[in-house]
């Protein structure tokens, strides 16, 4: 149609206290915690770099700063990597700020996703965007899972909601999904979401995992949206009303999410990523190896 769009910008929230992982999270953002060598925030900004996206706008808040420093340059290191011919060194810290624009802003008080997301209404400037949640890694079969919901995109040209099917007892950590219609398919259009429900009161299983494309629609209802679940302005609650107004669709992504910031999904990462790692993989086959017979 005539206003489909390609999407060009993501917007990454990384201004929460992270109080599941204290006490790290006292000085240091959950977001650079590393997965292997890896800061958590550059595998994410990766995927949506290997999905197209060359605009990033990181949310932060005060003490965060050295999420800053990271996407920028390190002119005095690239000059000494470069006197020691560390070529390869070199290539691996050139490489984003060579490919992609990242900037900042801040979220000044920790009101919720919802006020989180409303910071980036000047950076989103009236498009469709990517959003993706800075403690939720994804490794995709296949394809990475925000190239997942833009090709989704563009076929409905609508909201849509990256899901995982959790376990029931699980229904209370997520916002859930009702899907409008019963079906296998993948990709549905929804009736409605609710914010981390009782289990009792769950329409499905269908969780939100922490990636979103939204229209820029959504800033409308951010802007007078009161406080949800746990007293913070949610963004489920928010896109809730979106869809009295357009479709809404939520697409099952197909791959694994890691939830870094809790520390059960960290660990697991942790093992994952080595394993799957060329030059880490024996090692750590060995290490879990001597823990059998203990
Ligand atoms: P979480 O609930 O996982 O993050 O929010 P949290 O509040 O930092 O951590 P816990 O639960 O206390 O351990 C999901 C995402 O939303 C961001 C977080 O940084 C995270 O990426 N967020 C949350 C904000 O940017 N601002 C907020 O006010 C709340």
């Amino acid at each position: 149609g005539l206003n489909m769009k390609k999407v060009t910008k993501a917007v990454i929230p990384a201004a929460g206290f992270g109080t599941r992982f204290l006490p790290f999270t006292k000085a240091m953002p959950k977001e650079m915690l590393p997965i292997v060598d890896t800061p958590t925030i550059e595998y994410i900004v990766r995927e949506a770099m290997e999905s197209g996206i060359t605009e990033f706008l990181i949310i932060i808040n005060e003490g965060k700063e050295c999420i800053k420093t990271h996407f920028g340059r390190n002119e005095v290191l690239e000059k000494f990597l470069k006197s020691k011919n560390k070529d390869n060194e070199l290539k691996i810290i050139e490489e984003l700020p060579n490919k992609i624009k990242v900037s900042f802003t801040y979220q000044h008080e920790q009101l919720g996703l919802g006020h989180a997301v409303l910071c980036a209404k000047e950076f989103v400037n009236n498009e469709p965007f990517v959003l993706l949640l800075g403690d939720d890694v994804y490794v995709g079969n296949n394809k990475p899972a925000t190239l997942q919901l833009l090709e989704a995109f563009d076929k409905t040209n609508s909201s849509i909601l990256g899901t995982l099917e959790v376990p029931l007892d699980d229904v209370s950590k997520y916002g859930i999904c009702e899907p409008a219609i019963k079906t296998n398919d993948r990709l549905v259009k929804l009736k409605s979401v609710i914010e981390k429900p009782k289990k009792e009161n769950a329409p499905s299983n269908l969780a939100i995992g922490g990636r979103y494309i939204l229209t820029p629609q959504i800033f409308k209802y951010l802007e007078t949206q009161t406080k949800g679940a746990g007293g913070e302005i949610q963004l489920t609650d928010s896109i809730l009303r979106l869809m009295a107004e357009e479709d809404v669709y939520s697409l099952t992504i197909d791959g694994t999410r890691y939830d870094i910031g809790s520390k059960k999904g960290f660990l697991k990462a942790t093992i994952d990523f080595a394993l799957n790692r060329e030059d880490l993989c024996e090692d750590m086959k060995n290490i879990l190896a001597s823990y059998k017979n203990k």
